[in-house]
């Protein structure tokens, strides 16, 4: 096990009627607050009357910054920068999913500074003091609830890149899993798969050899991804099913899986971030294209690990150890088809013809990432693999 810092400063109020406590957790940090959401769907749930009568039962001055778009961009960043700005705001509340999370912390870290917060998101600058963050989660996916990450796509040059900082951590993230009872079965199935994702990254990047506590744990998310989905689409209204999950998803990407696995990889996210850019397809319909195509040109590569995953995820043990390793990528790519997500660009109606121009998008990422382990050509052959 490689040496690690584990510190998730995040402090989690989970369950039934948390939501009341935003007031109190948000107005900790100051009295004027810029309150973050999408398009609506938290009007049409009644979770934005219950945190505005939150905020302002303790004489929180509110303003307001709605719109963010699923896969958050870059331009309405800058419009939430202004308006905490000219409103002196001091504490940011986000109430929404990944995305309204997103675009918080970007807004958190833009206000303090004079450059283009876009700098942050290209390594050219560092974040320093940014605002203070409050979260109310109301769909299981990213896991920005519970980690320093964030991802914004930049809609002058399409490009969607994600960068992480200890500073940008939510102060206080509120997890109620009835705000997700309202969350439709695709965005559902986006997220559980998101939660997978988020641990095959890790799972099948590391090089350390034996890694029993982290494997156990990321091979325990992924049947428990699985099994709530499965659960929550039968019924929507499944409250402990949907605990799980939300719960799942905010494991599966707080860094607690990451602990000790050493200099890990995200191919899949690299990817998959250049879909989202050009077709603003949902992240998790992204990666459920891109998943299948990238695991079959790494099973020949690292057969023993792959039917593992299979062994203890599908309960697979066909023949030899390569048999076995292509029947995890197999039923987990089943499952995709049962939940309804495409799992080829084919699905996503993405033509060959664009298969360069995403290489070549998705290289840029890489390099910021410094993933030097991949190529445009090795991208370019994964995408060919993904058709
Ligand atoms: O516009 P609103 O009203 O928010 O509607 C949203 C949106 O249309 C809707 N929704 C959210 N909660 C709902 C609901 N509809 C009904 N009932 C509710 N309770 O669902 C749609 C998708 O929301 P979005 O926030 O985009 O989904 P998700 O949570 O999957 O976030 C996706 C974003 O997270 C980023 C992705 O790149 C993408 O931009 N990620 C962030 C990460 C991080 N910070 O660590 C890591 C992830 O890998 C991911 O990249
Ligand atoms: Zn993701």
């Amino acid at each position: 096990m490689q040496n690690f810092v584990f510190h998730n400063p995040t402090k989690i109020l989970f369950g039934k009627n948390t939501v009341p406590s935003i007031g109190n957790e948000t107005v900790a940090f100051g009295n004027k607050v810029l309150l973050v959401y999408g398009n609506g769907s938290i009007k049409h749930n009644g979770i934005y009357d219950q945190v505005i009568q939150s905020l302002q039962d303790v004489g929180a001055t509110i303003s307001e910054h709605a719109g963010v778009q699923s896969n958050p961009i870059l331009s309405h960043v800058h419009q939430g920068i202004k308006i905490a700005k000219e409103n002196s705001c001091e504490v940011v509340c986000a109430v929404g999913g990944g995305s309204v999370i997103d675009e918080a912390k970007a807004i958190c870290a833009g206000v303090p500074v004079q450059h283009d917060v876009w700098k942050f998101f290209t390594g050219k600058k560092s974040v320093k003091n940014p605002l203070p963050l409050t979260t109310v989660l109301t769909l299981a996916a990213s896991g920005s609830e519970m980690n320093s990450g964030m991802v914004v796509t930049n809609d002058a040059t399409l490009q969607k890149f994600g960068f992480a900082n200890k500073h940008l951590f939510p102060k206080t993230s509120i997890l109620d899993p009835a705000c997700t009872f309202s969350v439709p079965a695709d965005y559902t199935a986006y997220g559980a798969i998101d939660a997978v994702a988020h641990v095959l990254e890790f799972y099948f990047t590391t090089t350390e050899p034996y890694t029993p506590v982290q494997d156990r744990l990321m091979e325990g998310l992924v049947i428990n991804a699985i099994e709530s989905c499965n659960r929550v689409l039968e019924d929507p209204f499944n409250y402990s099913a949907r605990a799980a999950l939300m719960w799942t998803a905010t494991l599966a990407l707080n860094g607690l899986t990451g602990a000790g696995l050493g200099k890990i990889g995200f191919p899949m996210h690299m990817i998959e971030h250049s879909l989202s850019a050009f077709y603003n397809v949902p992240h998790g319909a992204g990666l459920s294209a891109v998943i299948p195509g990238w695991m079959r040109t790494q099973v020949k590569l690292h057969p023993k690990r792959f039917a593992q995953f299979a062994e203890r995820v599908f309960n697979k043990y066909e023949g030899t150890v390569g048999e076995t390793a292509y029947q995890g990528v197999a039923a987990l790519t089943a499952w995709f088809e049962e939940v309804k997500a495409p799992t080829s660009l084919t699905s996503l109606k993405v033509p060959d013809s664009d298969i360069p121009g995403i290489a070549e998008n998705a290289m840029a990422l890489a390099k910021v990432w410094r993933m030097r382990d991949y190529s445009e050509e090795k991208i370019t052959e994964i995408l060919l693999e993904c058709r």
